[in-house]
C-alpha cells in the first residue's frame, strides 16, 4: 500500500515518536533503541491482550515465555498444558489457535513468521488488527493497527463524531495517514501507550499530550465524549446447571469439554446445556450423569460471556464407587493440575462454600 504523508502526519509522527522515547512502557515484549525484536515474543504478546489488559497480561507473558522459549517448544507443547497455562486469561479460542499457529509455522514456514500480511493472516488466530500488530512491531513495516486506544485517539485528534463501529473505516484512513515509514513499529507501540496512559477513555490527560495542539476535540472540549459508541443490544441471559458429583473417597467427578465451541479442551464441573429457559428441579435431575439424591445448593453462580450472561445452579449428589459416569474422577488436591475455565473455578468454589455451610 502507498502511503503518502503529509508534513502534518510527519510532524504529529515526529511528536509522537519523542514522547515515546520519554514516556514509554517498559514492556516485557518491547525492545528499545532500533533493537530487532523476537517476533514470537511479539506474537505472543499481542495473542494475549487481545481483549486482556497489560497488567493482566504480564506475569502470563513470563511463564509462557519460561516454559517455552522459543516457538518450536511452544508447537511441541500437549494442548493441555498450554490450556492450562492459559487458565485465567480467558477468551480460551485463543490458546487453542496460537498452538496451532506455532505448529503450522514449524511444519509449513521453517519456523519463521512471514513477513507478509496476508500470509499472517492465514495462521489461525491471527486477524486484521494481529496482522498489523505484527508487521510493524516485529518487522517494523507501517501498517496501521486499529486496536480500541488507537480509535480512541484518533476519533479525539480529528473529532470524528460518527459513532462505532460504523467509524472505524474512517478512523483506519486517519491512522494510516499518520503512519509513518521511519520507525513504524515504535509508532505502533506508542499510539497504543498514548491511549492507555494519556488520552484515557474518562478523564484524559491533555496537558501532557505530545498531540495536544493538534488535536480537535480538545480545541472544543468534547474529548472525553469521544469516540461515540453506537449501544449494544443488552446481553442474553442463558442458564445452566451444574453437578458436584462427590463420591465416597472424596473424589469429584470431572470431564473434558469438547475441543469446538466456547471452552473447547478444558475441564470443568459436569454441566447441562445451556438455554434460554430456567431449568425446573425435573429437568435437572433428568439429565444428571448419574443417579444420586441430588440437592440444589443455593444461589447461582453468574459468569458473563461476550454475547450473553449466564446463570447457573449447582446442583450437589453424593455417589458410592459402583457407578461409572462419563468423565475421571479427581481429588480435590489434584485441581491444581487440571485446566479449567474460569466459569469451572466459580463453580468449584460456589459448591465448596454452600456445601461446607
Ligand atoms: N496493547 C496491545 N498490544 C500492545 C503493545 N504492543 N503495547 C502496548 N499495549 C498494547
Amino acid at each position: 500500500m502507498k502511503i503518502t504523508l503529509t508534513s502534518t502526519a510527519t510532524s504529529l509522527a515526529a511528536a509522537l515518536l519523542a514522547w515515546y522515547d520519554l514516556h514509554g512502557r517498559d514492556l516485557p515484549w518491547r525492545v528499545r533503541g532500533g533493537a530487532q525484536p523476537d517476533p514470537y515474543r511479539v506474537w505472543l504478546s499481542e495473542i494475549m491482550l487481545q481483549q486482556t489488559t497489560v497488567a493482566t497480561v504480564i506475569p502470563y507473558f513470563t511463564n509462557f515465555l519460561q516454559r517455552w522459549p522459543r516457538l518450536e517448544d511452544l508447537a511441541q507443547a500437549p494442548l493441555n498444558d498450554v490450556l492450562h497455562a492459559w487458565q485465567g486469561l480467558g477468551y480460551y479460542a485463543r490458546a487453542r489457535n496460537m498452538l496451532r499457529a506455532a505448529r503450522k509455522l514449524v511444519e509449513s514456514h521453517g519456523g519463521e513468521f512471514p513477513q507478509d500480511e496476508a500470509a499472517l493472516l492465514k495462521l489461525p488466530g491471527i486477524g486484521r488488527y494481529s496482522a498489523a500488530a505484527i508487521m510493524a512491531i516485529a518487522f517494523d513495516r507501517p501498517a496501521t493497527i486499529l486496536d480500541g486506544n488507537v480509535e480512541r485517539v484518533i476519533a479525539r485528534l480529528r473529532q470524528v463524531e460518527t459513532p462505532l463501529p460504523l467509524a472505524k473505516e474512517e478512523l483506519r484512513r486517519f491512522a494510516s495517514e499518520i503512519t509513518p515509514l521511519k520507525r513504524p513499529g515504535d509508532y505502533a507501540q506508542a499510539i497504543m501507550d498514548l491511549g492507555a496512559t494519556v488520552c484515557t477513555p474518562k478523564k484524559p490527560v491533555c496537558e501532557v499530550c505530545p498531540w495536544r495542539s493538534a488535536c480537535r476535540a480538545q480545541k472544543t472540549g468534547v474529548q472525553a465524549l469521544l469516540p461515540k459508541k453506537t449501544p449494544k443490544p443488552k446481553r442474553l441471559l442463558r442458564h445452566g446447571i451444574a453437578y458436584w458429583v462427590v463420591r465416597r473417597d472424596g473424589q469429584i467427578l470431572l470431564r473434558r469439554r469438547s475441543e469446538k465451541g466456547l471452552l473447547g479442551g478444558l475441564m470443568e464441573i459436569p454441566t447441562g446445556e445451556w438455554r434460554d429457559t430456567p431449568w425446573s428441579p425435573a429437568a435437572a435431575r433428568r439429565d444428571a450423569p448419574l443417579e444420586a439424591q441430588w440437592r440444589a445448593l443455593p444461589g447461582v453462580v453468574s459468569h458473563g460471556f461476550t454475547h450473553f450472561r449466564l446463570e447457573i445452579i449447582v446442583y450437589a449428589g453424593q455417589v458410592d464407587g459402583r457407578s461409572k459416569p462419563a468423565g475421571t474422577w479427581c481429588s480435590r488436591e489434584h485441581f491444581v493440575d487440571q485446566a479449567f475455565s474460569t466459569l469451572s473455578r466459580k463453580i468449584i468454589r460456589h459448591a465448596e462454600a454452600a456445601v461446607s455451610s
